[in-house]
């Protein structure tokens, strides 16, 4: 529709819609002109996973060695890895829904089997441990959880998480905690996820972390997997034959968005906040689209079935075809996130694009009411 001149408002994107901070491009450009552009280690340059290690330290009171770590490319690889590593057909693994579909389908193409526990509204999308723990049997081989969620925003609480890792140390069972939006938590709550499970269950714990959230770093592709040394072994051993190393540039990116100032991450993370409470106020003009407010991340995910009927739209797909058709919105609808009849918006945009967005939202349901929008 762009490339037809046609102005659309995107309210898509997984990905953070400021730039690279400035000092961390020009240690990629410095990269480029030191021609540190060769092959590094495969699990990533000393430098960089001794300061993967220092933040976990000082953000974290954990203490981790380089050989804990392996970065790659982006922490999709870094789980990919892990999946590869620890999954055999017929193992289970439990992971909650509404949430980040690539974990389920990378359980799939492992030939293991998700087990998918649900989450709700009415509790945050909070994941709590009863229900991880019922859904245990003895092929459960893999716990992954992510906290704030995507689509969510919702959280683990501590106290959930040592619960499920203690049961889990019980039963031999694989803990993989993706921290991916960790950086952008706008609540107070505690969540030192990574000392609970250092403290409980580090024999079979794995962290995934990233610079594509944190430090609007999408596509310079640089992640990492933090766990045991046996571990963090074999995703070295699958990752060299399959990309080698992430970006040496990205690597030496990486390295100083981490050892420098954290000053940019606040400031993104003021502005996120900002535009979530003022997004949330201009739904909520709309009774019939319900929406909790997310502890994390930078999506809302607010439940539109009210606005749902055979007559017009029955489906969140449906709704969201239409809107982008229609009024030229671009919203993911529930579905891709396995949770019918709510949207995922994402709040990485400038609060233009979003007052744009929910103007638009509201001409399209005005019409939606008027009988005027047929699937
Ligand atoms: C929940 C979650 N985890 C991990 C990632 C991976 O991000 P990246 O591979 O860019 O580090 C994403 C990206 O959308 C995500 O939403």
């Amino acid at each position: 529709m762009r490339r037809e001149g046609i102005d659309v408002v995107d309210l898509g994107p997984g990905e953070p819609d400021f730039p690279t901070p400035s000092h961390i491009k020009d240690a990629g450009v410095a990269a480029i002109g030191d021609n540190f552009t060769r092959y590094t280690p495969n699990a990533g340059i000393a430098e960089l996973r001794h300061a993967i290690c220092e933040r976990y330290a000082s953000d974290c009171s954990v203490d981790l060695g380089p050989a804990n770590v392996i970065v790659s490319a982006g922490g999709k690889q870094a789980l990919f890895n892990v999946a590869m590593a620890l999954l055999d057909p017929g193992d289970e693994v439990i992971t909650h829904a509404p949430g980040w579909p690539t974990i389920v389908d990378q359980v799939l193409l492992m030939g293991a089997r998700p087990v998918v526990v649900r989450t709700h509204p009415g509790d945050r999308f909070q994941v709590r441990a009863d229900a991880v723990l019922e859904a245990v049997t003895p092929n459960t081989r893999l716990i992954v959880i992510n906290s704030p969620g995507n689509p969510t925003g919702g959280l683990i609480s501590e106290d959930d998480l040592r619960r499920v890792a203690q049961a889990a140390a019980a039963d031999g069972i694989w803990i993989a905690l993706d921290l991916c939006y960790d950086r952008l938590i706008y609540d107070s709550a505690p969540h030192n996820l990574a000392k609970v499970l250092n403290e409980t269950w580090p024999e079979r714990s794995v962290l995934i972390g990233s610079l594509s959230k944190t430090y609007a770093m999408t596509g310079w592709r640089c992640g990492w997997a933090a766990g045991p040394e046996s571990l963090i072994a074999a995703c070295s051993n699958i990752q060299s034959h399959c990309t080698s190393n992430a970006s040496s540039i990205g690597q030496r990116a990486a390295v100083a968005a981490l050892t420098e100032s954290q000053e940019c991450v606040t400031r993104m993370r003021t502005e996120y906040r900002q535009r979530r409470d003022t997004l949330l106020e201009w739904l909520g003009e709309e009774p019939r689209i319900r929406c909790v407010r997310p502890a994390g991340a930078f999506y809302l995910f607010p439940d539109i079935s009210e606005l749902l009927s055979p007559d017009t739209v029955r489906t969140s797909l449906a709704f969201t075809t239409a809107l982008l058709r229609r009024v030229h919105v671009a919203v993911t609808a529930g579905e891709a996130f396995d949770a019918p009849g709510f949207l995922r918006l994402s709040y990485a945009a400038s609060l233009e694009q979003l007052r744009e967005g929910v103007d638009r939202l509201a001409v399209f349901i005005a019409d939606l009411d008027r009988g005027n929008v047929h699937a």
